[in-house]
């Protein structure tokens, strides 16, 4: 197994789990931490015995946000140069779906990292917040945008602009997280979500991500356009026949390409 020194991977059954392991920073997102990420869910993304991932951190916090130490000195030449940020959104680029289980603070850059994943699970003690105002900066991994289409205009600009923290209900009822659970059984609860996904057909799992994530990027007309097409070409494999087939004589599909 790969050796990392900021996250811990393990897989249980068909999904892999990836918690966030920096305490010592409440899992504070610095490049290493990020790139190991990105490394760890490419490899489950392409491998054929993973269908599902989970990204967690710790009870007391999802992450604290980008790691501030790690900016704090850098000068304008030498964020633009770097272009400080680019490749950590590579997670959105994979196919596979990835849930967020988040305990306690998900903040900047955490909150941002959350919000790239398919959909967060929270638990009852999660408090999310953009509260990179007080830091003399803006959201700098997609929270203006990812929040603003999560929640729409008006929370999103609360948050962004009085950097307050959001607590677990008001998310669920803005839009931000699918559920809230027991605090205490947030990872167990998104590893059972990953578990139902990882036992679909994985090619038809990642096809229904990207007809989802189209909503995100184009009008409506093109969005249902290219569902349609891509819901016309499902029927080339070998899980359609399978599924309706299964469906038809009452019993449990056997998807092939899990
Ligand atoms: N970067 C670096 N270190 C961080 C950190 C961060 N984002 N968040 C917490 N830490 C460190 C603290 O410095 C502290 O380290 P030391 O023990 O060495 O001092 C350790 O983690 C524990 O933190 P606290 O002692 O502060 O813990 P607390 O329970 O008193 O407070 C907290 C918790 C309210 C989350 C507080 O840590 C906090 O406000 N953190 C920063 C939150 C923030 O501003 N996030 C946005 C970052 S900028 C960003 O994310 C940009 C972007 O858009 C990508």
């Amino acid at each position: 197994a790969e050796q990392y020194e900021n996250i811990l991977v393990e897989r249980r059954g068909r999904v892999g789990l990836v918690t966030l392991n920096r305490p010592e920073a409440l899992n504070a997102l610095n490049k290493a931490l990020m790139d190991e990420l990105v490394a760890a869910v490419s490899a489950m993304d392409v491998d054929p015995e993973v269908g599902a991932v989970v990204v967690t951190g710790s009870a007391k916090a999802f992450a604290a946000g980008a790691d501030i130490k790690e900016m704090q000195s850098k000068g304008y030449m030498e964020m633009y140069a770097a272009d400080w940020f680019r490749g950590w959104e590579d997670l959105t680029r994979l196919r596979i779906p990835i849930v967020a289980a988040v305990s306690g603070f998900a903040l900047g850059g955490g909150c941002e990292l959350a919000m790239m994943c398919d959909f967060i699970i929270a638990g009852d003690n999660a408090k999310f917040g953009q509260p990179e105002i007080n830091l003399g900066v803006i959201p700098g991994m997609g929270g203006s945008q990812r929040l603003t289409h999560a929640v729409g205009k008006a929370k999103a600009m609360d948050m962004v602009l009085t950097g307050r923290f959001m607590g677990a209900e008001e998310a669920e009822r803005a839009g931000l997280v699918s559920r809230v659970v027991p605090a205490a059984d947030v990872v167990e609860e998104a590893l059972k979500a990953a578990e139902v996904i990882a036992s679909k057909s994985k090619p038809v799992a990642m096809v229904a991500k990207e007809a989802v994530n189209a909503a995100f990027e184009v009008g409506l007309a093109q969005g249902v356009l290219f569902e349609r097409r891509v819901f016309h070409s499902l029927f080339a494999t070998e899980d359609q026949k399978e599924g309706m087939a299964a469906f038809s004589e009452k019993r449990t599909p056997e998807f092939k390409h899990r």
